[in-house]
C-alpha cells in the first residue's frame, strides 16, 4: 500500500482524479466518510467561510475538484428595511496577503494578513449565491451552505428578532428544499469587539442563538452550526462556550486568533496548538456536545487527524487554499485540487499516510476489511 501510495501520489500530482474517495476505499480499504451538520460527505475536506466562496465560479470550481463542502462568506444580517446592527462588520477590503508566520512554540506555519470583514455587496445579491448553494446541495454535486453574522446585544439589551427574522426566511426561501443548514459566525474580530469584554454575555449568545434562528425561520427546520471565536478569556472559557452551545446542531471550533496589538486576525501553529489543547479539554471533560467541525492551520492529512482525534467530523480550511503555488506538491490543476492532492496522498505527511500509521500502531482497526475516518475519533 505505501508503494501504491508512492504511485498515486506522483500521478495525481498532474491530475487528481474526480472521484479520489471511491479510488481511496478500493485501493486501499479506507473509507473517508465524514459529516457536517447533519449531512453526509464523502471525505471530510471542505473550505471555511471566507474570501474564496464568493462566487457561483468558485463553487464550480470546487465541486469539479472534489471538495467535500464550501461554507459561503459570512452575510451581516439585516431586517425587512435593511438595518444591520452589525454594520460595522460590512466594510469592504481587497488586499489580502499569504505569508509565514511563527507560532511561540516555533513552527513556522502560514497566515492571511487582512482586515476586511463580512459580505459587502447586497443582501439581494448574496441571495442570489445561496440559490446556486441551495442548487448544487440538493443536486449531490457539494454541500454549499450560507454563513451570517446576526445582532448580538449587550447583557441589558434583547436580540433584535426582526432582523433574524427576516435575513433566515430569506435565506430558507433561497437556500430551497424542506431545512436549512447554516453557520453563525462568531468572528475573531468579534473577540477582540469590547462586545466580548464580559464572559456572560458571550455565555447568553451561546445558549440563546440556536433557538432564536430555529423560530426565525417561518416554519422551514435550519440546522444551525456555530462558529465560535478564540476568545480573550483563557483556554478554559473555550470549554465553557462549548458547553454553553449544547442546543446547537453542530459547532465549527474553532476560528481564528486576534492580535490586539496588529488589529488583525491570524493562524498558524499558535491557532492549531491553542484549538488542540481546547479540544482535549472538551474531550476529557466528557461534556455533552453537538458534532464538531474543526477549523485553524489544517495543512496536512496529519493536522487533519489531530482534529479528527480529538472528536472532529470534518474540516474547514482556508489559509491552505491560499498558499503560492510554489508551495503545493502537483504540477497542475485548481488550487482547490493541489490542496486536495497534498492533504490526501503525500506519502509522509497526508491523511492515507497517517491512517494507515494509526492502523499500524493499533489505534484504529478495520472493520469488514476497512479503515474509517469516523473511527479515529474514538482512537
Ligand atoms: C481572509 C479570510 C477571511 C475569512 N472570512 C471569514 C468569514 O467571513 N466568516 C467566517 O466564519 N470565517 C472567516 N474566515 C475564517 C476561515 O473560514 C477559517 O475558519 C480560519 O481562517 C481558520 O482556518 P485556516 O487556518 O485554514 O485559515 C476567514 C479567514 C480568512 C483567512
Amino acid at each position: 500500500m505505501r508503494a501504491q501510495l508512492a504511485r498515486d501520489f506522483e500521478r495525481f500530482g498532474s491530475e487528481l482524479p474526480r472521484d479520489f474517495a471511491g479510488h481511496i476505499r478500493e485501493a486501499y480499504r479506507i473509507d473517508l466518510a465524514a459529516r457536517y451538520l447533519g449531512f453526509p460527505l464523502p471525505h471530510p475536506i471542505g473550505k471555511g467561510s471566507g474570501q474564496l466562496s464568493l462566487s457561483q465560479e468558485q463553487l464550480e470550481n470546487d465541486r469539479a475538484a472534489g471538495l467535500a463542502f464550501a461554507v459561503l462568506k459570512t452575510v451581516i444580517a439585516e431586517d425587512s428595511a435593511g438595518i444591520r446592527a452589525m454594520d460595522a462588520w460590512a466594510i469592504h477590503e481587497t488586499r489580502m496577503k499569504v505569508e509565514t508566520v511563527r507560532s511561540a512554540s516555533g513552527l513556522e506555519g502560514w497566515t492571511v494578513t487582512w482586515k476586511g470583514r463580512g459580505w459587502d455587496r447586497s443582501f439581494e445579491s448574496y441571495l442570489e449565491l445561496v440559490r446556486a448553494a441551495g442548487e448544487m446541495t440538493r443536486s449531490g454535486g457539494m454541500l454549499a451552505l450560507p454563513s451570517v453574522k446576526y445582532h448580538l446585544p449587550r447583557v441589558d439589551e434583547s436580540f433584535r428578532e426582526g432582523e433574524y427574522r427576516h435575513t433566515t426566511e430569506r435565506l430558507a426561501q433561497a437556500w430551497g428544499g424542506e431545512a436549512l443548514a447554516l453557520e453563525k459566525d462568531f468572528s475573531p474580530t468579534l473577540a477582540g469587539d469590547s462586545l466580548s469584554d464580559e464572559r456572560g454575555r458571550i455565555l447568553r449568545w451561546l445558549e440563546e442563538v440556536p433557538a432564536l434562528i430555529r423560530r426565525s425561520a417561518g416554519g422551514t427546520t435550519v440546522q444551525v452550526a456555530l462558529k465560535l471565536m478564540n476568545a480573550r478569556h483563557g483556554d478554559s472559557f473555550q470549554l465553557d462556550m462549548v458547553e454553553a452551545a449544547g442546543g446547537a446542531d453542530a459547532l465549527v471550533c474553532f476560528n481564528r486568533l486576534w492580535s490586539a496589538e496588529r488589529r488583525v486576525a491570524y493562524g498558524g501553529y499558535d491557532l492549531s496548538e491553542r484549538n488542540l489543547r481546547a479540544l482535549a479539554a472538551v474531550k476529557s471533560a466528557r461534556v455533552h456536545r453537538p458534532p464538531l467541525s474543526g477549523t485553524g492551520n489544517v495543512s496536512s492529512g496529519r493536522m487533519i487527524l489531530e482534529y479528527a482525534k480529538h472528536g472532529c467530523e470534518s474540516v474547514q480550511l482556508h489559509t491552505f487554499f491560499q498558499l503560492p503555488l510554489s508551495e503545493y506538491p502537483a504540477s497542475a490543476g485548481s488550487r482547490t485540487q493541489r490542496a486536495l492532492h497534498a492533504l490526501l496522498f503525500h506519502p509522509e505527511s497526508g491523511l492515507i499516510a497517517g491512517m494507515l500509521d494509526l492502523e499500524e500502531s493499533g489505534r484504529i482497526h478495520r472493520r469488514e476489511g476497512e479503515l474509517r475516518f469516523l473511527d479515529v475519533q474514538h482512537s
